[in-house]
């Protein structure tokens, strides 16, 4: 997720914001976010390739490794989560996406609501998709 961020979101983000993003993503807090969300992983050789994970009907932690980008790896999860999310009863999913991801997830069929601004980080674009 770090490596992630620092790649691939600099260059729509400030040194600061990246920090501050990158900094979010510890072993810590990951454990304390995994008590109130199911995270899913892709796995491939047991090298860890992309994640995603839900928090009520809320996509977060969209990543993919920078040098495996563009290989289908982040649809493959954001179907799978689409899925799971219908089955537990999800009638929309919600995403505040990066700059840096607005447009892969207008190819995934979501939707712009607002953009909105996140102090110390910057523009976000909220989005959603009926499922
Ligand atoms: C955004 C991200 C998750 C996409 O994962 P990916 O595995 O590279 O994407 P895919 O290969 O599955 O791409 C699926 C489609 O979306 C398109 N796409 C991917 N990223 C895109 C982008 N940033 N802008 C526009 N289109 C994009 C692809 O071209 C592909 O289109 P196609 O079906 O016509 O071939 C990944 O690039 C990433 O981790 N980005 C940085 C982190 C980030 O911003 N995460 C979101 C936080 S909210």
């Amino acid at each position: 997720m770090r490596e992630t961020i620092v790649t691939s979101l600099s260059s729509d983000y400030s040194k600061k914001a990246i920090k501050v993003l990158s900094g979010g993503y510890d072993a810590e807090g990951l454990i304390k976010h995994s008590e109130k969300t199911a995270i899913f992983v892709a796995f491939q050789d047991g090298k860890l390739l992309g994640t995603i994970s839900l928090e009520g009907n809320r996509i977060r932690n969209m990543f993919v490794l920078p040098k495996l980008q563009g290989k289908k790896i982040g649809s493959k999860l954001l179907k799978y989560i689409e899925k799971f999310a219908k089955k537990r009863g999800e009638k929309t999913l919600k995403v505040r996406s990066s700059l840096t991801a607005f447009g892969f997830y207008q190819r995934l069929g979501y939707c712009k609501t607002r953009r909105g601004s996140i102090k110390l980080i910057g523009s976000v674009i909220w989005m959603k998709k009926e499922l």
